[in-house]
């Protein structure tokens, strides 16, 4: 059996946690495999409306087991407190959240850090969620992480050594803090933890694909935020393409099946860095206000813009997708037109390829297609589909050269049209 990834195509936020939670009924197994509680995946089902951030998106269909694999990083406060809000909600998870022994784990320090780090770069920040995801890939790089293997043996050494070292960056940074409620509520995290499957995440996911089970693998973040592919620096600091699915949970690549590439219908992001078709007018926050584009966690305001293929064809070609799923299509159903960045304009020449750098001269050269104003909220299939909609569709296809597969037409999990396969 092979491993299906599903993956954010642009900067985050594409509504990954929304479709993992349709597609798991058809698998047997979830899995998280990088990033941390940076994220933040809605789900809505039966008027109700939940957040995850280090849970996979497949805890709230039948008792399918969901992974957090070796690639993510966790904060185990955090954890606790999310944890402990879906079991009072009557979603029991104990016995079908199983955890990586060798994920890494987020300190209070890893989070002093992640401010004090932003503090010292002013106008430059990255903007990031302020979780301690740098700092804590930063350990798990050079060498010096704890994981939550650890926290079984010895651990308050390893910590306090961890914590030392730590403390000694933050005061040459003239960084004031005071941990002693950040400790508590963190160390209540590590004995919350102990009551999980703490597992070898890679043995049990290869052993589950030998036995013929399927597993979805849901990506945190974005195929623009990747650490190495993504808009650097202004990036998280995993790798959130598909071959992170890999390293996340000890999968081979000729163990990866289909790969589900996510994107919106126009383009977001936020936190700071490039964003080409960013929209400061009217439109922009039109498309702020219909798509109510802010923070599913921080409530911070989303920065909005039209869809940018050229981005898109460089996610599809570095995540190698074989199936796109199209979402928030109903945020645009009220335009007259509706634009689309086919190529870049960068030193008076048009580019089609994604460059080494877009943070300055980059103008997006647009197409505008008739919009199909029509409210499209209450689809069930893709017969109802407007003529125009169909059109941006195809055009869409024929740009990214892979089909679209999934198309959402609102927020809530029956709000999703799978459309017909052609093989
Ligand atoms: P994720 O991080 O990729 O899981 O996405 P977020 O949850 O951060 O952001 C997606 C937001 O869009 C959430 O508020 C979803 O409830 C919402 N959403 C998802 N799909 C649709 C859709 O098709 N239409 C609309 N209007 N909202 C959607
Ligand atoms: P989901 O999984 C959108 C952004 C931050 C910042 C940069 C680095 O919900 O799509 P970090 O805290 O990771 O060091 O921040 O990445 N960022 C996200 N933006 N969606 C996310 O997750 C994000 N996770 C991180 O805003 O610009
Ligand atoms: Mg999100």
């Amino acid at each position: 059996m092979k491993i299906d990834v599903l993956l954010g195509l642009q900067w985050g936020d594409e509504g990954k946690g929304k479709v993992v939670d349709v597609l798991t009924p058809h698998y047997d197994v979830v899995a998280r495999f990088q990033g941390g509680p940076n994220a933040g995946h809605t789900l809505e089902f039966e008027g109700q409306k939940y957040v995850l951030r280090s849970i996979p998106s497949g805890i709230f269909q039948g008792d399918k087991v969901n992974i957090i694999g070796n690639g993510v990083v966790l904060d185990p406060a955090l954890f606790k407190a999310e944890a402990e809000a879906l079991e009072a909600s009557g979603h029991p998870l104990k016995e079908r959240l199983h955890i990586s022994k060798k994920a890494h784990l987020i300190l209070p320090t890893h989070r002093l850090l992640d401010a004090a780090y932003e503090a010292a770069k002013g106008d430059a920040k990255v903007g990031t969620t302020g979780k301690g995801i740098g700092p804590t890939y930063t350990d798990k790089i050079s060498r010096n992480g704890l994981r939550v293997g650890d926290i079984l043996h010895d651990f308050n050494k390893k910590y306090a050594q961890a914590k030392a070292r730590h403390e000694q960056i933050l005061k040459s940074l003239n960084f004031e803090y005071d941990l002693t409620d950040m400790e508590k509520t963190w160390f209540e995290g590590i004995e919350y933890l102990k009551q999980f499957h703490l597992v070898d995440s890679e043995h049990e996911v290869n052993r589950l694909l030998a036995e013929g089970k399927s597993i979805l693998c849901e990506g945190a973040q974005g195929t623009m935020l990747d650490i190495d592919f993504g808009s650097y620096p202004f990036v998280t600091s995993s790798n959130t393409i598909c071959a992170g699915a890999c390293t996340g949970l000890g999968v081979a690549p000729n163990k990866i099946g289909d790969v589900y590439g996510i994107f919106k219908a126009y383009c977001t992001r936020v936190g700071a860095g490039p964003f080409p078709t960013e929209l400061f007018d009217e439109t922009g926050k039109k498309i702020r206000d219909l798509g109510h584009e802010y923070g599913a966690v921080t409530g911070r305001e989303r920065r909005c813009g039209w869809i940018d293929l050229v981005a898109l064809k460089y996610a599809v070609m570095v995540d190698g997708v074989t199936q796109l799923i199209m979402m928030k299509s109903d945020v645009l159903d009220g335009f007259d037109t509706i634009k689309a960045c086919v190529a870049y304009r960068m030193d008076g020449e048009e580019i089609e390829s994604f460059p080494f750098d877009i943070a300055e001269g980059v103008e997006p050269v647009y197409v505008e297609l008739p919009g199909w104003k029509t409210d499209m909220t209450r689809m069930t299939s893709e017969d109802e589909f407007p003529e125009e909609f169909n059109a941006y569709l195809t055009f869409l296809e024929e740009q990214l050269g892979v089909p679209i597969k999934i198309v959402s037409v609102g927020p809530d999990r029956e709000q999703t049209i799978i459309r017909y396969t052609e093989e």
